[in-house]
């Protein structure tokens, strides 16, 4: 099985980035650890703080991976072209999110992301990926 982990603007700051909100670990020493955890897993990883690079790698991965999890960070609340892009492909999308966007500001209440997702992990911190990983083997 291929999991395709594609992560939007500033997640490649995980790590020092507000750590009260997104934790202290980066997302290299997370996804060695999952690796680890999900051997049998093959997964691919590609972060972009670019609007466009986002859509090209949903494009790219979008008709030959098993599935996505794709936290877009704040271009969830702004992406009308990454929504499409969603919703153009054959492979499912799982919409992840770090924290509880619901408990924050309310611009981050909005999701384009949500209409063409498969489902919707918020707010149980870095192991949101981790619990998309095992909604997709169940
Ligand atoms: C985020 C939530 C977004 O609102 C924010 O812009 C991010 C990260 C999360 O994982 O909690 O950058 O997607």
């Amino acid at each position: 099985m291929n999991i395709s982990i594609i992560n939007g603007p500033n997640l490649n700051l995980l790590g020092k980035r507000e750590p009260n909100i997104y934790g202290s670990v980066t997302f290299d020493e997370y996804l060695n650890a999952l690796k680890k955890e999900f051997s049998n897993i093959k997964f691919d990883y590609f972060q972009s703080n670019i609007e466009g690079e986002i859509i090209d790698q949903i494009q790219k991965v979008g008709f030959s991976s098993d599935s996505i999890l794709l936290n877009a960070a704040a271009y969830t609340h702004t992406s009308v072209a990454i929504g499409d892009t969603i919703k153009a492909i054959d492979t499912p999308v799982i919409e992840i999110h770090i924290s509880n966007t619901f408990s924050r500001e309310d611009f981050r209440h909005k999701s384009y992301i949500t209409p063409g997702a498969k489902g919707l992990i918020i707010g149980f911190g870095i192991d949101s990926y981790r619990l998309g990983v095992l909604s997709i083997i169940k």
